[in-house]
């Protein structure tokens, strides 16, 4: 039986190819959207999910709108990486629905005691609509089966030479997170900076001649154009959102290393994940690390899934 899935965005170019990768995968079974801020506001995650789910025919997903933290503004950086409008300047058509009245956080609280085990929850923003979850109910946290992106544990931050974006964002919540939950698997730049896709595999999609193809080669050439600037070293963009899904259907894709993770939240080292050195002989560990990931098999997946999700839209 395909296990339940939330998968909670800030959509986001790697967050549309997570969201494609998700409707693609009969592993998975896609329960519902829900939508934070970072790479845009939350209103503009919550219009660009819309209309991805509507691109794909999937208007029988649910969206949810989660809080927004205050004072945040979209940064410099994910505006140049992901566009103004968080997918690349791609034209999508407003989807002909809204989001639901339920919050995002009401929505999650209420899945893991309706679904327990057979729910897994993936992050793929900051962890404030978790982090928000966890406060809300106290059994949420034992609870929740968790897969996020975010964090570098054996590398450096993309945003500071610690911190990785989406925990950038609230190393708060993160680490409030971490602390609380029991079952949560890091998906972080250790390993989605492995993951890197090229015009070489996006061709394929324009090719396609379909609606699905155009703007997932359109949004993604333009996440890779930014990449060439920001990582040329790379040769290519970080897949981050779409592994951390494809782990949720199918976890032996990486190694994993044990551990009970932290968040720096003053100083320097602010927004670094690392292993809570309080915690170091505790022999439960709440957290795996992803350290190592079948990058061909990775690769083949996540094109032969995108590519059959894409086909099947209408012909431009
Ligand atoms: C993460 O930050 C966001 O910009 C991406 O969507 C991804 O979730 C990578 O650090
Ligand atoms: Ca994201």
């Amino acid at each position: 039986m395909a296990r339940k899935l939330i998968l909670d965005v800030d959509t986001g170019i790697d967050d549309a190819l997570a969201i494609a990768y998700a409707l693609a995968s009969p592993e998975l079974d896609l329960i519902g959207v829900t939508c934070t801020y970072g790479n845009v506001e939350v209103d503009q995650a919550v219009r660009n999910s819309l209309a991805i789910l509507e691109l794909f025919g999937r208007t029988d997903v649910p969206v949810f709108a989660g809080p927004q933290r205050d004072g945040f503004e979209v940064m410099e950086i994910s505006q140049f990486i992901h566009g103004v409008n968080g997918i690349g300047e791609a034209k999508l058509y407003d989807a002909s629905r809204a989001a639901e009245q339920q919050s995002a956080v009401d929505f999650m609280v209420q899945s893991v005691h309706r679904y327990g085990d057979d729910l897994v929850i993936v992050p793929v923003g900051p962890l404030t609509t978790v982090a928000a979850a966890v406060e809300a109910d106290e059994n949420f946290a034992s609870r929740a089966h968790i897969v996020f992106m975010g964090g570098a544990l054996t590398v450096p931050g993309n945003v500071t030479p610690c911190a990785e974006a989406n925990i950038n964002q609230d190393p708060e919540a993160a680490d409030f997170v971490f602390r609380q939950g029991e079952d949560i698997t890091m998906i972080g730049l250790d390993v989605t900076l492995q993951t890197l896709l090229t015009t070489v595999e996006t061709k394929q999609w324009g090719d396609l001649g379909t609606a699905g193809g155009d703007f997932l080669a359109t949004a993604t050439n333009y996440y890779i154009k930014a990449y060439e600037t920001t990582a040329p070293h790379l040769g290519g963009c970080g897949l981050h959102d779409p592994l951390a899904v494809a782990v949720a259907a199918d976890p032996s894709l990486v190694d994993t290393l044990a551990i009970n993770l932290k968040v720096d939240t003053d100083g320097e080292t602010r927004g670094r994940t690392i292993g809570d050195e309080t915690c170091l002989n505790d022999p439960v560990k709440s957290a795996r690390v992803a350290v190592g990931v079948d990058v061909d098999r990775f690769l083949e997946e996540f094109m032969r899934r995108l590519t059959g999700l894409a086909r099947e839209t209408p012909v431009v």
